[in-house]
This record gives C-alpha cells, structure tokens and sequence, in this order.
C-alpha cells in the first residue's frame, strides 16, 4: 500500500472508530436509570404510604434511596464499600452485588423478586461507572414510587 492509501485508510477506518466511542458515552438517564427502575426502585424508593395498610409507612430497603443522584452517589453498602465510586466499577457495590451468584445473601435484586440484569446491561452500567459516574444532570425520578410491572419472567 502507498503511504496516502494507508493514511487514507487510518483517517477512513481508525478515525471513525475513535470518534464513535466519544459519541457513545452511556447516557445515565437513557440508558442506566431505566435498569435501576425496573430492577431497584421497588425495594429502594423513598418512604410512602402502604398502598394495602393505610396509615402504615413503607421504608426503603436497608435505608437506600436509589431516586436520585445524591443519595446514590452518598450511599454505602456492605463494609462502608460506596454504591458508585467513579472510575471504579470493580469498586463499586452496585456493581459487586448484581455479579455475586444469585444464591448469596448479598446479591442483589434477590432472586424472583424483580429482574436481573443481563450480562450486557451489567456491562453498560460497568462502563458508565468507568466513563466517570455521571449523571449528565439528571437529579431525581419525578415519579420515584412507580416502577416498571414485571411478569417474574427474566430477560435472556
Ligand atoms: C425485593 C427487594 C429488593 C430489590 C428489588 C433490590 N434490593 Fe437492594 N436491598 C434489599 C434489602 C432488604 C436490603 C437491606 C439488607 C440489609 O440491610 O441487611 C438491600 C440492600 C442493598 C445494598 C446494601 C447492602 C450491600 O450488600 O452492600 C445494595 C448495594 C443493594 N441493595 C443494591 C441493590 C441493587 C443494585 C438493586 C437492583 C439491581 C437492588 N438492590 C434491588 C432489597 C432489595
């Protein structure tokens, strides 16, 4: 190949390639809110009212808010190991639960109780965390006590 061929084919195959991993940096509120959503947000919304004992109040799970990025990105589960630490998913509890097998006690959805994530969505949230944790601006869920009807059946 001549020289311009080949810098004809870097600018034409390396370049575009480059450019199309900028671009598609994980959008929190696309694509990682949607999961939590469905997979979290029944156990860890904010505190209400029980919609079957009036009067009676229904607690997050464990204290956790998982509605908004403050208490997200202030959260810490097991051993003081914070929820989200950015850059380091591996480091990260909401990344260490959903990878621990589904038998442990600590991992989390628990089993049969809201869908697991699949092993490429576990990958997406992966590499937000990587990419840096950010929220691009999203602060909170307007509608924080709904979530998403699931039919107990889980995803392939
Ligand atoms: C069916 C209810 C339920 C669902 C759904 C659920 N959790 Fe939880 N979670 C709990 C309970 C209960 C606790 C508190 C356990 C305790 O305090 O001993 C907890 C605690 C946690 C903790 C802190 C404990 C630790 O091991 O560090 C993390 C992290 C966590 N959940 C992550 C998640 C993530 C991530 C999801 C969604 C992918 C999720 N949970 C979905 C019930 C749930």
């Amino acid at each position: 190949m001549r020289k311009n061929t080949l810098i004809a084919a870097f600018v034409g195959l390396v370049l575009p390639v480059l450019s199309t991993s900028a671009q598609d940096k994980v959008d929190f509120q696309k694509q990682v809110y949607p999961l939590i959503k469905a997979s979290c947000v029944q156990c860890h919304r904010p505190e209400h009212e029980s919609p079957d004992r009036p009067g009676r109040k229904v607690k997050p799970k464990g204290g956790y808010v998982f509605t908004n990025a403050e208490s997200l990105s202030a959260a810490e589960g097991e051993e003081g190991v914070k929820f989200i630490v950015p850059g380091k998913p591996a480091d990260s509890r909401i990344i260490q639960v959903v990878n621990l097998p589904l038998d442990d006690e600590y991992h989390y959805p628990p089993e049969g109780k809201a869908p697991q994530w699949t092993k490429a969505e576990i990958a997406l949230v992966t590499k937000w965390i990587e990419e840096g944790a950010d929220f691009g601006g999203w602060k909170e869920d307007d509608k924080p006590l709904e979530y998403p009807e699931w039919d107990g059946k889980e995803k392939e």
